[in-house]
């Protein structure tokens, strides 16, 4: 009986454990961010725009088609998200825009490369690449 709890115990702690390392570290947007309204625009002139931006600065991480394989992707220890994703598409414009602004890890902070303005044609792009 001792035996088996031990082992119901230690499996409980194996998956506990192994789920935690699988699960992606969520990513808190500060509330002022996370509702902000993007300023500029949908349409074809935002995103091809994006598009420039955001195949100069991002695709080399995050891949043209935003799958997260760039070339630079495999020597990432962090996969850098599926951006055709449903669940990536949920964020809000506020979410993409703070996270892409302020980074964590391995993805960079582009506060200083990029104007808002950029930053939100990118968002508009990003919008595009849903399946
Ligand atoms: C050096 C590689 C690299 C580059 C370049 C890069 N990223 Fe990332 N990006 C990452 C990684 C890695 C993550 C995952 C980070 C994490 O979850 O901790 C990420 C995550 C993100 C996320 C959050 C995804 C999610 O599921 O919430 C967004 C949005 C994003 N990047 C946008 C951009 C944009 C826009 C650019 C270009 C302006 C860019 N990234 C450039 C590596 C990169």
């Amino acid at each position: 009986m001792k035996r088996l709890i031990l082992l119901l115990i230690g499996s409980a702690v194996m998956f506990i454990s192994v789920s935690l390392v699988a699960q992606p570290k969520p990513w808190v947007v500060p509330d002022n961010f996370k509702s902000m309204k993007n300023p500029v625009a949908v349409g074809d002139v935002s995103a091809k725009a994006g598009l420039a931006l955001y195949t100069k600065n991002c695709a080399s991480c995050h891949g043209k088609a935003g799958l997260g394989d760039g070339v630079k992707a495999r020597t990432l220890k962090t996969f850098p998200g599926d951006f055709s994703n449903p669940g990536f598409q949920k964020n809000s414009d506020g979410d993409l825009f703070y996270k892409t602004k302020t980074g964590r890890d391995e993805m960079p902070k582009y506060e200083s490369k990029l104007a808002d303005e950029d930053i939100w044609n990118i968002v508009n792009y990003m919008r595009t690449l849903k399946k």
